[in-house]
């Protein structure tokens, strides 16, 4: 089945291991996994379970590290609409990076990338925007070494490195990785420069998690960096969180049904995902006990898998036992229900309080003062 990745459009059931290798990107194996596990201790689930795959120039991080070389993050959100669950996974990977190593952390919220792409005006943007910062910081970023901007907010101490780098990017090389067409507005075809420039914030090798949707742009940024005195960037990429309704394409803000954002209140978890959550169960009982379910297409397994059930004993009795039929899908979908209102209880009771620490993250902890002192070439 065909299918179809870019930043702003995933479609179809997604072959990860052949798009790796359209990228030509490099699996996690686990020689690499050894050498993170050596630095970090145990690994998180997000690589146990294989759900970041892939990457670029993740060892040279490591051995830079292993070598007392700092490294640093970069990661990103475009601030569309309330944030869902598929969003923070990166998110939750990367605070585990920066807790693992202490480094400093940038994270771009583009609200120009979103005003150009989406039929929103900029007053609805920022209010997303805000929004979604209060999201991020509820996570619990190191408040010193941790810098949120919005794009069209910091552009003024930006626009010089953005300029240097636009200059070296040609249409031909955007159009080609993003599919740009005539009818493309020109805001957009000049915002990959402003996506690139992050990874030049410091003079030491960047680490992007993110999804693998985002990569174009570290394409362009290794086909350019060098030339402008940086490194290549490192990446580490992610598959994509299913939506509810099934593992084709990807869990999105625009299709409410397939989504759970973060607001949504225990009786929505609960409508939703007994009313869409793709089930790999049988269609009767008598019909699961004999022949059981499959975890593999079961979206509540997957999610449980990716991200709720953190231990690896219970989610192998869980797969086994909804494999033989033992536990139905109700069963399975009841323990999702649980894990989801608990987790989204308590990332709603930090949001609630999260104003001062927002404030650091944007402007007065140690690396935002750093930032906003500084004009950027
Ligand atoms: P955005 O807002 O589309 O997505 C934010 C981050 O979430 C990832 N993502 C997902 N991950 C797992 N499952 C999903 N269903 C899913 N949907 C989205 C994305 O890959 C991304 O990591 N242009 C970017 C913002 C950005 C950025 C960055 C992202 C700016 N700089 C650096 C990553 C790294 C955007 O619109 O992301």
């Amino acid at each position: 089945m065909a299918f179809k990745v870019t930043p702003w459009e995933v479609s179809g059931k997604v072959d990860y291991e052949k798009l790796r290798r359209e990228f030509g990107a490099e699996l996690i194996d686990e020689k690499i996994k050894n050498k993170i596990e050596k630095n970090s201790g145990k690994l998180p689930l997000f690589l146990r379970r294989n759900f970041f795959y892939s990457h670029r120039d993740l060892e040279l991080i490591l051995k830079d590290y292993e070598e007392g070389k700092d490294f640093f993050l970069y990661t990103g959100r475009g601030p569309s609409g309330e944030m869902h669950i598929g969003h923070l996974t990166p998110l939750i990977f990367t605070k585990w990076l920066q807790e693992v190593f202490n480094v400093n952390l940038y994270i771009q919220i583009t609200d120009d990338e979103k005003f150009l792409v989406k039929k929103k005006n900029l007053k609805e943007i920022e209010k997303y925007a805000e929004d979604n910062i209060r999201d991020i910081a509820a996570l619990g970023f190191n408040p010193d070494k941790t810098f949120i901007f919005r794009d069209t907010e910091f552009i003024k101490n930006s626009y010089n490195l953005i300029l240097k780098t636009s200059k070296l990017i040609n249409f031909s090389s955007v159009k080609g990785v993003f599919g740009f067409t005539n009818q493309s507005n020109v805001g957009l075809i000049f915002f990959p420069s402003y996506q690139i420039i992050p990874t030049f914030f410091e003079k030491k090798r960047c680490l992007i998690p993110a999804a693998i949707d985002q990569d174009p742009y570290w394409r362009i940024q290794r086909d350019i960096a060098e030339r402008l005195g940086y490194y290549k960037a490192s990446v580490i990429h992610s598959k994509f969180f299913p939506s509810l309704t099934g593992i084709t394409g990807k869990m999105s803000a625009s299709k409410q049904e397939t989504t759970i954002y973060l607001s949504d209140d225990k009786e929505t978890v609960k409508k939703k995902i007994i009313k869409y959550a793709f089930s790999g169960g049988q269609s009767t009982i008598e019909e699961h006990r004999k022949k059981g379910g499959n975890p593999a297409i079961d979206v509540a397994f997957q999610w449980l898998n990716i991200l709720f059930e953190e231990d690896d004993k219970k989610i192998n009795r869980i797969r086994e036992e909804y494999k033989k039929g033992e536990m139905l899908t109700g069963e399975l979908k009841t323990i999702l229900i649980e894990k989801i209102n608990e987790f989204l209880e308590e990332h709603n009771k930090k949001k609630e309080k999260v104003e001062k620490i927002v404030e650091k993250l944007k402007y007065s902890g140690k690396l935002a003062r750093e930032m906003w002192n500084k004009t950027i070439y």
